[in-house]
């Protein structure tokens, strides 16, 4: 059995990763247990409202925010940190060797309905040590993620983690406290017949991934000759996770529903941790044209349309785009 500080200790060569992804683990923890707790933790309901004593009551994904950013800003190892819901980074340790980016909780919209939540994060090398972080210290291109993993909340709790070639995944033991190895190799088929997509957005996606979707939806009778089956947990640390354990096709695509934004996701909180993982798995991640892990970050909210999972569908889709902007 191995746990997760015995692999820390035996796979990363740097003690700082080690630390700062204990750091976050033990404060998944913290949400995993508030999260079973549920409507009885007196922590649902609005950000700002008060609860029967008065007391100013969190929204979870506010709650695992400040849990996440107060753990860390202790942490001798982290010059800073970003999260999806703060609009700058905040500077922690000038003299840390690390910036963590974080989703505190991916999917927030399934915590109301007793549903699959996580924790997303990214682990990047700070270049000026020494001095107070800034936002534009965040800019690097997802390539340079030093470790990326998540927490899924499910009906058990799980850590997908990289921090070297391969990913690996834990299980939380309630009892002890403890992440268990579960998977030393987590592996995405190239094949898959499954995809992952909000279909409701259809008429703003572009033609090629309408023509996608046309073509998997028509399934034996059109011209990919085999049915496909839809799955949408409307968290995307529960899709990916699906696409670690049995592969499939993830994307939020770019759509004109909402104007001035190329997709709906981040590309630092939640396409860079995640395509490091699916890659590093044996699958793909583009943006539908370029490889996700490449594009060098403008802001550090900026937003990008998202394809990943199972490496022949991703090509696939890649290439229908490609042919449509040539032609
Ligand atoms: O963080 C954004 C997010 O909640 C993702 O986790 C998820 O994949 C997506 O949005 C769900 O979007 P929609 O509300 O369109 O189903
Ligand atoms: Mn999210």
């Amino acid at each position: 059995m191995t746990t997760l500080t015995q692999y820390l200790k035996d796979h990363s060569s740097n003690p700082a990763i080690n630390d700062v992804i204990t750091t976050i683990t033990d404060v998944g923890q913290t949400i995993s247990q508030l999260l079973r707790k549920g409507a009885l933790a007196d922590i649902l309901g609005e950000a700002g409202n008060q609860n029967v004593q008065g007391e100013e009551q969190k929204k979870l994904d506010v709650l695992a925010n400040d849990l996440l950013l107060d753990a860390l800003a202790k942490n001798k190892n982290c010059a800073g940190v970003a999260s999806e819901e703060l609009d700058d980074a905040t500077p922690a340790n000038a003299d840390g060797s690390l910036l963590v980016l974080f989703d505190p909780l991916d999917g927030s919209s399934n915590i109301d309905i007793n549903m699959a939540v996580g924790t997303i994060f990214s682990i990047l090398p700070y270049q000026r040590q020494g001095q107070t972080c800034n936002n534009s210290d965040f800019l690097q291109a997802g390539s340079e993620q030093l470790a990326a993993g998540y927490l899924l909340y499910g009906t058990s709790t799980m850590l997908a983690l990289t921090i070297a070639d391969d990913v690996v995944m834990f299980s939380l033991d309630p009892d002890s406290g403890d992440y268990i190895m579960v998977n030393d190799e987590v592996k995405i088929d190239a094949e898959t017949s499954e995809y992952s997509i909000n279909s409701s957005n259809y008429r703003y996606w572009r033609a090629p991934m309408q023509q996608y979707i046309d073509e998997l939806v028509a399934g034996e009778a059109g011209v990919r000759g085999r049915d496909f089956n839809t799955r949408w947990v409307a968290a995307m640390v529960g899709d990916v996770h699906r696409i670690l354990c049995r592969g499939g096709l993830f994307t939020y695509p770019f759509d004109t529903k909402y104007a001035h934004k190329a997709g709906k996701l981040r590309l630092m909180y939640e396409a860079n941790p995640m395509s490091l993982l699916i890659e590093r798995a044996g699958g793909g991640a583009t943006d539908a044209v370029n490889r996700i892990l490449d594009i060098k970050p403008t802001d550090i909210h900026q937003r990008v349309p998202v394809v990943l999972g199972s490496q022949n569908e991703v090509d696939y889709v890649k290439q229908l785009h490609l042919e449509h902007d040539e032609t």
